[in-house]
């Protein structure tokens, strides 16, 4: 039984990682796995196989960036080529990127089958194109592996069989359990012992000068109150140097991204995360750290529902107001989500076990 993972972008690593490792105590199956090359810089995509003990990638499809249409079209090419070389049972997408729907919609035109690990997940907002790669990557998959609750009763009002939904859990939080204890402090000079962590990469707050301006402008007032560790996303380094965006002041620490063990140690210390990101307001939740969500919407409103997330929106003034509550000792209080537990990988590695030896 030969199953291909398929990994391409920052979050797949973590998420593909565990989910790989527990299919190694199953002799009957096989794994290859395909790096899509959508992320190549060495600091959003080597470091991460080499911190989570990934295996090197049997197929590296080396896509790199370019619009939504040329990547997705791209991998959709190159990969084609591998699945008719390799001919697998299963293919395993993971998340929303846009690797994600290009892969699976090969590999159902071929007759292969595609399980979809975290599916079910929708912010409703299909103004996000990882909104559009959710949706239609549930649309064509055979297996769908979910997170949560909310995600089972999506996935149950789109028509999808429930016999075909596994509620196993969060596989980024199977990583974050395994490697908590080796998270690690990263070296930035200057960092002061109380900070704030920021990131953002989202189109809509990076890709809009106007609203990277002002989200600059209020991380430098927040900055003089607390200190502000940003590290920096490709995508925002480009969009900040394109708006001439770059001569910041203040008590802000524009830095470039770390690696998986450095950015845990800063999401553990830090007093609280601002971010727009979808993985952040999970482990932000499971570690019960204070986070700020500079989105209208969520895909994951477990972690508002349970965690410790508040959405906040475009509101630069409300942002302030939320970083001054929880620094006055007003934060909200969280808990961990049900099956967010460390297993789901062994959870999903069990019932492809069953699964493919029935047929
Ligand atoms: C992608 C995902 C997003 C995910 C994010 C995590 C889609 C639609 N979006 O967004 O869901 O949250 O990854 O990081 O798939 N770049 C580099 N080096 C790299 C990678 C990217 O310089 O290693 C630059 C490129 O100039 C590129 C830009 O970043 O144009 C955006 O990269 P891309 O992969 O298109 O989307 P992300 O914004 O990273």
């Amino acid at each position: 039984m030969k199953i291909i993972h398929i990994v391409g972008a920052r979050p797949n690593f973590m998420k593909a990682a565990p989910v790989i490792e527990a299919m190694h105590s199953f002799p009957t199956i096989t794994q290859k796995l395909v790096h899509t090359g959508q992320h190549y810089d060495p600091n959003m995509s080597q470091i991460f196989f080499d911190q989570l003990g990934m295996p090197r990638p049997d197929y590296n499809l080396e896509v790199g960036s370019g619009s939504h249409a040329r990547q997705t079209a791209e991998v959709m090419v190159r990969f084609e080529d591998v699945l008719l070389e390799c001919k697998p049972d299963l293919v395993l997408v993971y998340g929303d990127v846009n690797s994600t729907i290009a892969t699976a919609l090969v590999a159902t035109k071929m007759g292969i089958r595609v399980g979809h690990v975290e599916a079910g997940l929708r912010s409703w907002d299909r103004s996000m194109p990882e909104e559009i790669n959710r949706v239609l990557t549930d649309q064509i998959s055979d297996y769908f592996f979910t997170p949560s609750v909310d995600a089972d009763e999506n996935l149950k009002r789109e028509g999808i069989e429930p016999r075909s939904v596994f509620p196993v859990g969060n596989v980024m939080i199977d990583t974050l359990v395994k490697l908590l204890g080796k998270a690690r402090e990263p070296t930035i000079p200057g960092r002061q012992e109380k900070f704030v962590l920021v990131t953002l990469h989202r189109p809509s707050n990076v890709d809009d000068p106007a609203m990277l301006g002002q989200l600059l402008a209020t991380l430098n007032r927040i900055s003089e109150s607390i200190q502000v560790v940003f590290p920096i996303h490709p995508r925002t380094r480009r969009r900040l140097e394109q708006y001439n965006l770059s001569g910041v002041g203040g008590n802000l620490l524009l830095t470039d991204p770390f690696g998986y063990l450095e950015f845990l140690w800063l999401q553990q210390h830090a007093s609280v995360v601002v971010t727009d990101s979808g993985g952040i307001q999970e482990e932000t939740t499971y570690l019960q750290i204070p986070c700020l969500t500079m989105r209208e919407n969520t895909e994951r409103p477990v972690t508002v529902e349970i965690g410790t997330n508040i959405l906040v929106g475009g509101d630069t003034a409300r942002l302030r107001q939320e970083v001054e509550n929880i620094l006055d000792g007003r934060a909200k209080k969280g808990a961990i989500p049900p099956l967010w537990d460390g297993k789901a990988g062994m959870r999903i590695a069990r019932i492809l076990d069953g699964l493919l030896s029935l047929q």
